[in-house]
């Protein structure tokens, strides 16, 4: 007597019923999709006129860079796929993870929340402009010797906003663990670290390095 598997081909299971709903359903939905992706033979299609590109001078890690971009350019884009830099990473595109921080007159930014129009007449610095040559610049420095990373892609996000971040505190922003006047960077505990920090994401988990590299280095650059 044949063995039948019990998902053989006879029996029904519930990933066949799910499939075939699925393709009713969406049998069902297409002729009031196509319908609406239609235009009335008389009405003229909205199709918005192309922008055209208009020139950019953006000032990026102390160099000038004359650049032809559509306004409808973020800065990220700008800086990774025109002018080459791709240290800032497009995590979400969508100012969720902090992977594209940049700063923008020395404050951090989500570069893929600006466009880069946006940022003409600003001095940008990424992670590729922190370093003096080849010293590293002491947050990086950190992060490198306290092993504050796992996969990396955060890390240039994560460097750029510690540094923003640093500045911030130094000028007396509030955060919601230490209210105003706020706390000076020699005194930042690992909760103002790590809330201050929220906005940069790390998948990898890597945040207890990543905080004990922000301290170390709110400690050398007192010091410096
Ligand atoms: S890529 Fe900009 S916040 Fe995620
Ligand atoms: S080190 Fe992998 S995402 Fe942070």
């Amino acid at each position: 007597m044949p063995h039948h598997h019990p998902d053989g081909p006879d029996r029904p299971t519930r990933r066949r019923f799910l499939q075939s709903a699925a393709l009713t359903a969406s049998a069902a939905a297409l002729p009031a999709a196509y319908a609406a992706e239609q235009p009335a033979a008389s009405a003229p299609a909205q199709v918005p006129p192309p922008v055209p590109a208009r020139p950019v001078r953006l000032h990026i890690n102390g160099k000038e860079y004359a650049l032809s971009l559509e306004p409808r350019v973020t800065l990220l884009d700008a800086l990774r796929e025109v002018v080459g830099l791709t240290g800032a990473k497009k995590g979400c595109d969508h100012g969720q993870c902090g992977a594209c921080t940049v700063l923008s007159d020395g404050r951090r930014i989500n570069a893929c929340l600006t466009l880069a129009v946006m940022q003409e007449g600003r001095h940008i610095t990424t992670i590729e402009g922190l370093a003096d040559g080849e010293t590293l610049h002491p947050m990086q420095a950190a992060f490198v010797a306290r092993d504050a990373l796992q996969c990396g892609f955060c890390t240039p996000g994560q460097i750029c906003s510690a540094v923003g971040m640093l500045a911030e505190a130094r000028a007396g922003a509030a955060s919601t663990v230490q209210p105003p006047p706020a706390a000076l960077p020699q005194s930042l505990s690992d909760a103002e670290i790590r809330e201050r920090m929220s906005g940069n994401i790390c998948r990898c988990g890597a945040y207890q390095n990543i905080v004990a590299a922000v301290r170390d280095a709110t400690g050398a650059m007192r010091r410096s």
